[in-house]
Formats: C-alpha cells, sequence, structure tokens
C-alpha cells in the first residue's frame, strides 16, 4: 500500500493523540521514520487523516463531537443496566457517564490496544472504576452472561464496517443481537469511518452508512427487537458517521397504522397497544401492563367506549378502563394472532 504522507506532511499533520494505540498504527505503517513519529507525537493534537483503509485519529484534544455524543449516550443510555463502551486513553466517554449518573461498576470498557494502560492510569486515582478488560469487544460479548443486559453500547469504531482483522463491527453488531444482550429502551450507538481505501464501484457517497442501518434493522428484526434511529448525530470531519439507535425489546409489526386506529373497543376483536410505558392512572399492580409487549390481545368483553377485559390478561374477566393511553390501542387482522403467537 502506497502512504499520501512524507516526513513533511506528517510533521504538519502529528502532534499529539488522543488515542495512544493509533501511534502503533502510524509507526507501523511508516516504519521507516518511525523514530521521528515519536517525537512529534508529544506536542497538542490537531488534525484527522486517513491512510488507506485505516484512520489516522489525530483528532483535537477538546473534540467537540465526542463531547457531543457521549453527552447524548448519557441522556439515551439505560444507567440502571451495564454499559458496553469502547473508550479512549483519557476515558472521556466513561468519564462523563459517570458524571452523569452511571455506576461505574456498571460500565465494562475492552480495550486491548497501549490504549488499555491510558485508561486504567486515568482512574489510577480514583475511587469508583470502570471494569477495564484487555481483550477485543468481540471477545468480550462472546463471554458476557445474558442476565446482565446492557442498557448502552458505544461501539466507538476508528475503523470502517467491514473492519480489519481484529475487528468485525459487523460481527459484533449481529452478536449482540443474536445474544439478546440489549435491554428494552436501550441506546446503541456506533461510529464508523465511511471512508474505504478500497475502491468503489459505486458513485454514491456513504454507502457504508447505508449498510450500517441495514445490519442493525435487521439484525434487530431477526432478535424480535424494534429500533428507532435517533436525531443528534450524524456525520463529522469528513468521513466520520455516529449512529444512535434506541432498541427497544418489543416489536411493532409493521403497518399502516392509520388504518387500524379504533373509536372503541369491540368483543372478540384483536388489538394491540402501541405505545411502551404503562400510563399514569393504570392499575398500580402492572395488571394492565401485559399489553406492553406490543402483541395483539383478543378482546374478551367490551363495554362502552374505554372498556375492555382481554383473554391473555391476568384475569381475563376483569374489564379495565384503558381511557388513558386508549389512542395507543389499534385494531389488526384475525390473521395476526397465529404470525405472532
Ligand atoms: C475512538 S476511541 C474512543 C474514544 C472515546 N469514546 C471518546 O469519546 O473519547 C476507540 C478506542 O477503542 C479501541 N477499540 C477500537 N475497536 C475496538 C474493539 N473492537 N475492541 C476493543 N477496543 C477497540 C481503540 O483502540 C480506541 O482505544
Amino acid at each position: 500500500m502506497k502512504y499520501k504522507y512524507n516526513k513533511k506532511i506528517l510533521k504538519k499533520r502529528i502532534n499529539v493523540t488522543i488515542y495512544p494505540s493509533t501511534i502503533d498504527l502510524v509507526k507501523s505503517k511508516h516504519k521507516n521514520i518511525s523514530n521521528y513519529i515519536e517525537k512529534l507525537l508529544i506536542k497538542e493534537c490537531k488534525d484527522e487523516k486517513v491512510v488507506g483503509d485505516e484512520r489516522m485519529a489525530f483528532s483535537r484534544c477538546d473534540d467537540q463531537y465526542k463531547k457531543e455524543i457521549n453527552s447524548l449516550l448519557a441522556r439515551y443510555g439505560r444507567r440502571d443496566k451495564q454499559s458496553i463502551i469502547l473508550d479512549g486513553g483519557k476515558a472521556e466517554t466513561s468519564k462523563t457517564l459517570i458524571k452523569n449518573g452511571f455506576k461505574a461498576n456498571t460500565i465494562y470498557i475492552p480495550n486491548p490496544t497501549k490504549d488499555f494502560e491510558f485508561i486504567k492510569d486515568t482512574y489510577k486515582k480514583s475511587r469508583n472504576i470502570p471494569d477495564v478488560v484487555n481483550c477485543w469487544l468481540n471477545e468480550l460479548i462472546v463471554k458476557w452472561k445474558v442476565k446482565h443486559s446492557i442498557g448502552l453500547a458505544y461501539l466507538d469504531y476508528m475503523c470502517t464496517l467491514h473492519g480489519n482483522d481484529n475487528c468485525k463491527p459487523i460481527d459484533d453488531i449481529n452478536l449482540m443481537f443474536n445474544k439478546k444482550l440489549f435491554s428494552d429502551g436501550s441506546c446503541l450507538a456506533v461510529t464508523i469511518s465511511t471512508h474505504d481505501g478500497r475502491k468503489s464501484k459505486s458513485i454514491f457517497k456513504n454507502q457504508d452508512l447505508l449498510e450500517l442501518l441495514n445490519v442493525v434493522s435487521i439484525a434487530s428484526l431477526q432478535n424480535e427487537y424494534t429500533i428507532e434511529v435517533l436525531k443528534g448525530a450524524g456525520s463529522y470531519r469528513k468521513s466520520m458517521w455516529t449512529v444512535l439507535f434506541k432498541v427497544y425489546k418489543k416489536w411493532l409489526p409493521l403497518g399502516n397504522y392509520d388504518k387500524m386506529a379504533i373509536k372503541k373497543f369491540e368483543t372478540e376483536k384483536l388489538y394491540i397497544y402501541k405505545g411502551t410505558i404503562s400510563e399514569t392512572g393504570w392499575n398500580e399492580d402492572g395488571f394492565m401492563d401485559f399489553c406492553l409487549d406490543n402483541k395483539p390481545h383478543k378482546c374478551k368483553k367490551a363495554k362502552g367506549t374505554y372498556n375492555a377485559s382481554f383473554f391473555d390478561s391476568q384475569d381475563p374477566n376483569f374489564i379495565w378502563v384503558w381511557d388513558n393511553g386508549f389512542e395507543n390501542w389499534f385494531e389488526v387482522p384475525n390473521t395476526w394472532k397465529e404470525r405472532y403467537s
């Protein structure tokens, strides 16, 4: 492979990196000037460039994009569950999460690169320390116990979606969904580089981004999850993309819900509830929450507009009043029961 940068350009470009693992990458790719690079890697960082298929992440130390993303993660992730984070030497992501109420001992940071020691060092004087694990993400996921479900995963890759020998984002994402690690309402964030050194046959740009959306939506559907792409993140620094997904454990079947809107319940008809949280005024014991699985439920007896009992609720003879959240009920064809039971 031929590299774009000679000694002169590197001198201009390289100062210090916030991702110490990239030092190794650069040195290995520019063996002839590796001592020279070592000397340069002591000052303040300024820029980022891509060499071949890899990203030389010489980003600004006060990287505004990462700060913004990290605070979105703190907002959208579930802090009552476990988090898996690809963090860098300065542990900016995990520090932001902890500052925002995530418990350090629920945060797992796999990192087998030089950053492992840097992360450890960053937390050296802290009382609350995340679990920094000296392995690749896929090794951590393989060993992960399903009962420790995940409320936040930040797959902050520094490679393309297809990755390299050590890191294969598509496989990681599929593995996490196949193992059903995501908890209901969790957040998955993925950063990839859409710059691919290989020559593309297409004249369209950023096709890897579409593939990422595809990979996540297929993996979620196959494992009975529903995903929503959240607003807030996007592309930055030419070729980097971060996409934030909200992951729901319940599936919502595809359909034209406008056509399925109801004016009142009717006995023997099949209904689905589209909401994901129990409404105020619902039975405190959670007896009305059965509908939150978003699956079709058959009405046993309807009364008036909002009152209905359901065959597969805890008490099929009890008529509940659904005036709160009624707009979330939709009628679905009878065939759906067989398809989704
Ligand atoms: C982009 S940095 C993380 C930056 C951090 N999230 C922040 O906002 O400051 C990604 C880190 O994860 C490591 N890494 C990348 N892919 C990995 C993988 N598959 N498994 C474990 N660590 C990985 C990189 O070496 C690097 O230390």
